[in-house]
């Protein structure tokens, strides 16, 4: 190949329109093999002309390598540009997948019992977590003595003490009464604070699910089959159980509740060997409890439950460390997926 040649004319050509970065490579290596073969055929040329056959194809080689090394700069400047402006990137390929949470067990189990408590036509109602002492003790005809107002228990949040982070979400049926019409029938799911030295049984933060009915001519009857409807939704079968004397200021009488080990027949780790479950501490509303609420207990009666949530999700998932529930670890989360 000579800078004369029409060889070089047709590789600098080719050069010049080559399609892809690819193509351009071929072109590359075929024109190193041109090249090299004109330094021969310059080496076999006439002494007299050899100089200025070598100083041609030496002009050719210099022609070819610009021509590709622009060439190659225009496919980078090409490339650039594409990324810059968004082209070749494919809206409709799907997104990458987000990683998925799930509920966490504790979730899981208020809505269940949401959805079985609305289905009965109860309605779920909230309260606050910062709570008047007067809701959280006083309306409940808790006596200004009564061990549970003791400091080492209540989380107080105010010197004067009239602000503590409720210690149950009883004060909501106070909060209930005073807003709604009896008849009425409400569930309260949601957190309550205790200051308890923490164990695997012991939680400063856990979670309970309260139960309030108020019509007229309520009566134990009813609590008790409210609660069998309560153990079929959640064991999905019925469990029997019993009611045992039980003493709670806003209740008059007022009883615990146990129900037959949903596990065993003959007695196991869960139930202490007893066959027995300790479920939740239940009775019918205090007249004083009504009074406070501004409901004339004269006309009107109701039953009140007290259902520890965090304790009946450890019974569902047999968990056996209550620390595990609000330790956020993904690896105890995850197995609720
Ligand atoms: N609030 C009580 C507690 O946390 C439980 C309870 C609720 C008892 C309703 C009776 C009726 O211990």
């Amino acid at each position: 190949m000579q800078a004369d040649d029409a060889h070089l004319q047709t590789a600098l050509d080719r050069v010049r329109s080559a399609p892809d970065l690819e193509a351009l490579r071929a072109l590359e290596r075929e024109s190193r093999v041109l090249v090299d073969e004109g330094f021969a055929a310059a080496r076999q040329s006439p002494p007299e002309r050899r100089k200025e056959a070598f100083q041609s194809v030496q002009r050719a080689k210099e022609a070819i390598e610009a021509a590709i090394r622009a060439r190659k700069d225009e496919f980078e400047a090409a490339a650039l540009e594409s990324e810059r402006s968004g082209a070749g990137f494919d809206p409709t390929l799907p997104a990458p997948k987000p990683r998925r949470g799930s509920l966490h067990p504790i979730t899981q189990v208020t809505r269940e019992l949401e959805d079985l408590f609305t289905s009965m036509g109860w309605r779920v109602l909230d309260g606050p977590e910062v709570e008047l002492e007067r809701y959280n003790f006083d309306a409940l005809n808790i006596s200004r003595d009564h061990p549970a107002r003791d400091t080492m228990d209540t989380f107080r949040c105010d010197p004067e003490g009239k602000l503590v982070l409720r210690t149950h979400t009883s004060p909501v049926q106070v909060r209930a009464m005073e807003r709604l019409k009896p008849p009425f029938r409400a569930i309260v799911p949601g957190k309550v604070f205790r200051n308890e030295t923490v164990d695997a049984s012991h939680e400063h933060t856990f979670h309970q699910m309260e139960g309030l009915c108020i019509d007229r001519g309520v009566s134990v009857g009813h609590l008790i089959g409210t609660m069998k409807t309560l153990l079929r939704g959640v064991f999905g079968r019925d469990i029997e159980v019993r009611l045992r004397p039980g003493y709670f200021p806003f209740v008059e009488p007022g009883f615990e509740l146990d129900a037959r080990c949903p596990f065993c027949k003959e007695g196991c780790s869960v139930c202490k060997q007893s066959t027995w479950i300790e479920l939740l501490p239940c009775g019918m509303v205090h007249p004083n409890v009504l009074a406070a609420g501004g409901i004339d207990a004269e006309e009107w009666t109701g039953f009140a439950f007290g259902l520890g949530l965090s304790r009946l999700t450890m019974l569902r998932y047999e968990i056996d460390d209550v620390r595990l529930l609000l330790s956020g670890d993904p690896r105890f989360l995850e197995q609720f997926a």
